[in-house]
């Protein structure tokens, strides 16, 4: 069960950004962060948040663009089941990319049309959106710095990822719950400013 406090606030909280930006490093600390502060807490990610089938599929090899969106969905409506069971039992679920990866990669970067896709996202979360969203933003160069190991998505090109970047932004200036964070300092300087946002949004 949540504090009190915790109460019908946020129980979806998404970490995003381009490959590299530290939100797998920073999730995790986040999750160990919410249960030291006793916080019921679930973490799960995209894709592979229920198992690695899915997920094994897509970054093994490189699919048609509708074939790879499709199973990114797939993923996301067998991870959606879960999501939902843990935010009723009033847990926090803390999730590693989510709908907003879509938007980013196959939208944005992949070109694929973005109403189309906002509203495949929907159906296959059931309308379920992450009510806060860290977005890490990093240059290409670190990114290069950072990823050395490339799989199927992670070796699609400079000029896919300048898209998908700006892909993020746009969505930093569209939607409401997107908060962005410098990802380029450190791990701990970044989490400081994870953690200063959330205790705003938390009134804290
Ligand atoms: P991720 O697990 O975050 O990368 P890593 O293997 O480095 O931990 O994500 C795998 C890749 O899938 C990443 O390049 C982003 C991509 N992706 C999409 O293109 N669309 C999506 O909807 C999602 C969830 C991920």
């Amino acid at each position: 069960m949540l504090p009190k406090k915790q109460k019908n606030l946020f129980r979806y909280i998404a970490f995003e950004g381009i490959d590299g930006c530290g939100k797998t490093t920073q999730a995790q600390f986040f999750v160990n962060y919410l249960k030291r502060e006793g916080f019921c807490v679930y973490f799960t990610k995209e894709p592979g948040g229920v198992n690695n089938k899915i997920r094994n599929l897509l970054l093994e090899e490189k699919w048609p663009s509708k074939t790879e969106l499709f199973l990114f969905l797939a993923d996301r409506a067998l991870n959606i089941v879960n999501v939902k069971r843990e935010i009723e039992k009033d847990c926090i679920v803390v999730g590693d990319r989510s709908i907003y990866s879509t938007m980013a990669y196959q939208g944005y970067g992949g070109g694929l049309d973005l109403e189309f896709l906002e509203k495949l996202n929907l159906f296959s979360t059931e309308g379920l959106r992450p009510d806060v969203v860290f977005y890490f933003d990093i240059d290409l160069k670190t990114m290069k710095n950072r990823v050395k190991k490339h799989d199927a998505i992670e070796s699609k090109g400079d000029s896919f990822f300048m898209r998908v970047r700006k892909g993020y932004v746009e969505l930093l200036k569209k939607e409401k719950n997107f908060f962005l964070i410098n990802g380029e300092k450190s791990k701990e300087e970044v989490f400081r400013s994870v953690l200063k946002i959330w205790k705003s949004l938390l009134g804290d």
